[in-house]
């Protein structure tokens, strides 16, 4: 027995173990979760289907999907690629392999409780803030153990620079084990919430800060790392990223009012909240502008390569996001398209387009150093990449025009009940698009698992400067 607990401590030890586990886990959970969104979207088209199963009802699968695609699939894939190429670029193995270990068995905890729990109605019923409490807990043990793992890596690192990727994953860390517990009211264990405006102040000072300081640098990090290496040229300008960085810092953190323009909050939050979310586009832009010039002469060789097609495609994502979000923050904009399906074709374009295709695109990247195997199927990467597009694209297209058809129809003095009836063919279109991201999530899984299992062996190449492995 004391044999094999030692064994096991050995192999858990061993350098980016951890960092693959959580990229695996994230292939799973992507699977898991876009099962959950085809529920979900079989409820929006045919509500009896599924005959009130109660662990099936909509309630109860909508958030099971929200959570397992966003915190199980997107964070914990880009998770697994920053516990790979922080150390890459600091010169040095993880301070603590065994650390990001606990940290990934904790975390896939609280992410099961997801899809188990809510189908009995364990939740705290608050979007984004589902979790019950003792998974805040345990989330929080998490992003504290994960910064302090990356604080003694930075401590013991063997290279001078700290480029700007790692203050991008660093910073997911520091941000998040604050914010975390604010936005989930975790001083209040039994309901995890507040009475009357005050929780919606609070939920949505969370529920925005989850894009921009979880979601948005744990996808902005890896850009700075995978572009410069497929396009082997150094990054453009180190300045033009320290602006990005401090920038998203100063406006992202106080936008949340924009979830909140009808709802009776001061006004000066309304108009802080409207201001800064159009001093968005300059994080956004600054960026983008960057990682472009970056890869300018190079393109072609960043479309040739499964993985940099991927990332490339989530930098024209988050265009479309960050133009879209700015504009839709304003009031009048908002009349039209609040409370209505043109959100949610938001959301998916910014959560599955813009973070889910960079998680992507850098876990295929950054898979055979880890593994130190070849991908298994190039072709199967292409193949995901086609149907998740196709997919997206679809989502896209259907909910924005859906969600123009209610908020015009609304607008004109159209009951709610008489504009349901125009949006089947719509919710339709939709489900048939989700066909085609689930079957992308099993062909990705099943090419990780294969490339884990089956990969021919691996020699990286000679690279240089920023994009040079330890
Ligand atoms: C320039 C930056 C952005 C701005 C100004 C912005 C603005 C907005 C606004 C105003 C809404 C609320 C719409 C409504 O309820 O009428 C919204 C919703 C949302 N945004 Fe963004 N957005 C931005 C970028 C992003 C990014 C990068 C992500 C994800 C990575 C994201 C994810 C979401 C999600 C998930 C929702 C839905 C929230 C809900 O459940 O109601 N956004 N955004
Ligand atoms: C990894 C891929 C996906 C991500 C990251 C994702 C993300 C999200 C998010 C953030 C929301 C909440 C939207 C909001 O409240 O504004 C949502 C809702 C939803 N998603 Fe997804 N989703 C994904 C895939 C899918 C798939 C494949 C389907 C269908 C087959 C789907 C169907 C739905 C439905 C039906 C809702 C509820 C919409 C409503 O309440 O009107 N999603 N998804």
């Amino acid at each position: 027995m004391t044999n094999w607990i030692r064994k096991l401590w050995a192999l858990l030890g061993r350098p980016n173990g951890a960092a693959l586990a959580f990229i695996v886990a994230g292939a799973g959970w992507f699977v898991v979760g876009t099962l959950y969104g085809l529920a979900s979207a079989i409820h929006l088209y045919a509500p009896e289907a599924f005959q009130n199963i109660p662990w099936l009802v909509f309630s109860r699968v909508r958030p099971a999907h929200v959570n397992t695609v966003l915190y199980g699939f997107v964070t914990t894939m880009l998770i697994g690629c920053g516990l790979y190429y922080v150390p890459v670029l600091l010169r040095r193995p993880l301070w603590s392999e065994r650390l990001a270990w606990g940290g990934w068995a904790l975390w896939n905890v609280v992410i099961l409780s997801g899809p188990i729990g809510f189908a009995f109605a364990y939740s705290q019923g608050r979007e984004y803030t589902e979790y019950e409490w003792i998974f805040d807990v345990l989330v929080e043990l998490v992003l504290l153990a994960i910064l302090a793992d990356l604080i003694m890596t930075i401590v013991y690192r063997r290279e001078d620079t700290l480029y700007v990727a790692v203050w991008y994953f660093v910073g997911t860390f520091l941000w998040m084990s604050g914010t975390y517990p604010i936005g989930n009211v975790m001083w209040y264990p039994h309901t995890g919430a507040m009475p009357g405006i005050w929780d919606s102040l609070f939920l949505w000072f969370y529920g925005h800060n989850l894009p921009g300081l979880l979601l948005t640098p744990l996808a902005v990090g890896p850009l700075f790392f995978v572009v410069p290496r497929i396009a082997r040229a150094p990054l453009y300008s180190h300045t033009l990223s320290l602006i990005g960085f401090w920038t998203l810092v100063a406006l992202y953190t106080h936008i949340g009012g924009h979830h909140l323009l009808q709802a009776p909050i001061p006004a000066p939050v309304k108009v802080m909240a409207v201001a800064s979310s159009m001093g968005m586009m300059i994080p956004v832009f600054v960026v983008l502008l960057n990682i472009w010039l970056t890869a300018r002469g190079r393109g072609g060789a960043l479309l040739h390569d499964p993985a940099g097609r991927f990332v490339i495609t989530g930098t024209l994502w988050y265009v479309v996001t960050c133009i879209q979000g700015p504009l839709q923050s304003l009031p009048f904009v908002q009349r039209v398209t609040h409370f209505n399906n043109w959100t949610i074709g938001h959301s998916h374009i910014a959560v599955l387009g813009f973070a889910g295709f960079i998680a992507l695109g850098t876990a295929w990247h950054v898979l055979p150093p880890i593994t130190g195997r070849r991908l298994y199927s190039d072709k199967l990467v292409n193949l995901q990449f086609g149907l998740v597009l196709v997919g997206l694209g679809g989502f896209f297209v259907v909910l924005t025009a859906a969600g123009l058809v209610q908020g015009s129809s609304w607008n004109n003095g159209e009951t709610v009940y008489r504009v349901l009836s125009m949006l089947p063919p719509y919710m339709w279109l939709r489900l048939a698009s989700g066909l085609f991201i689930v079957a992308g999530a099993f062909v990705g899984l099943f090419n990780v698992l294969m490339t884990v299992w089956k990969g021919e062996p691996y020699a990286p190449p000679e690279l240089a400067g920023e994009a040079r492995p330890a």
